[in-house]
């Protein structure tokens, strides 16, 4: 799918991947972030167009994503959290901040891009980001296993009411080594003891969900809408025999 994609949380493992894969492959990512450094940084690793955004701030998002042009192949919202405590400890700030930045910063961003993505020859495509933990329960886990689980909504619905001019798939990842799961990969003796809970024994790199996402925001996906695919090494799915 040739055109320009906006890669929101373009700083972030995930989305860093994937804005060097599509550069790689001749598809021009838009890039937005909200450190400025680090975002320009990338941007002239990549040769890419930018704009700074905070997507808790709506219309600065907005205003971001209408920046990238009036034609777009495709978006990719990856930012995002893992706000982890348990329930006894977590606020109503907590619960709204995981929605506002998982959830709604993803559905404003779409909103904005919806004009450019119909615009585009064959049809524009969304990709956004899930968690293993939307669909399957763990401790202290209720913040964000509910945001995500708004993020399953989205597809699903966004998905509908949008075809069949845009596409709209999630990746769902299990544990992956990037900056957000830091507090859970830091200690090495924990990371190998979840790694050994996946029946493809690891933790996830950002290159896993990266090329998922690549994959769903071209061509090749051109028949896949309203889906959420797992990359988990199996956790989510299969029995780990370790
Ligand atoms: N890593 C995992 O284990 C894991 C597991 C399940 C799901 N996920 C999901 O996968 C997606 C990609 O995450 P990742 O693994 O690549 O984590 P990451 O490296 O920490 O990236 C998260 C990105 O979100 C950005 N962000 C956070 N708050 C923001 C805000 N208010 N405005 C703009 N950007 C903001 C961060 O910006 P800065 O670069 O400025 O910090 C960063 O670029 C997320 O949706 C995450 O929830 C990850």
């Amino acid at each position: 799918m040739a055109g320009r994609v906006v890669v929101i949380g373009a700083t972030g493992g995930v989305g860093s991947a994937l804005a060097r894969r599509l550069a790689a492959r001749g598809q021009e990512p838009f890039l937005v972030g909200r450190d400025a450094a680090r975002l320009g940084a990338l941007a002239a690793e990549l040769g890419a167009p930018s704009a700074v955004a905070d997507v808790l701030e709506p219309a600065g998002l907005a205003a971001a994503v209408t920046a990238a042009g009036p034609v777009l192949a495709g978006l990719a919202y990856c930012a995002g959290s893992i706000p982890l405590k348990p329930l006894k400890r977590l606020t109503e700030q907590d619960f709204l901040e995981a929605w506002r930045l998982n959830v709604l910063g993803a559905a404003l961003a779409v909103q904005a891009a919806q004009p450019a993505l119909a615009a585009a020859p064959g049809g524009g495509a969304v990709v956004l980001f899930s968690s293993i933990a939307a669909r399957q329960g763990f401790a202290n886990h209720a913040a964000i296993a509910a945001a995500k689980a708004g993020v399953e909504g989205l597809v699903v619905a966004l998905g509908a009411e949008l075809a069949p001019a845009i596409r709209v798939n999630a990746v769902a990842p299990s544990l992956m080594r990037t900056g957000i799961a830091a507090p859970l990969t830091a200690n090495a003796a924990m990371a190998e003891a979840i790694a050994k809970l996946h029946p493809l024994p690891r933790l996830g790199m950002a290159e896993d969900a990266a090329g998922l996402a690549a994959f769903l925001l071209s061509e090749e996906a051109g028949w896949i809408s309203g889906q959420v695919i797992g990359v988990d090494g199996g956790r989510a799915t299969l029995r780990s025999k370790g």
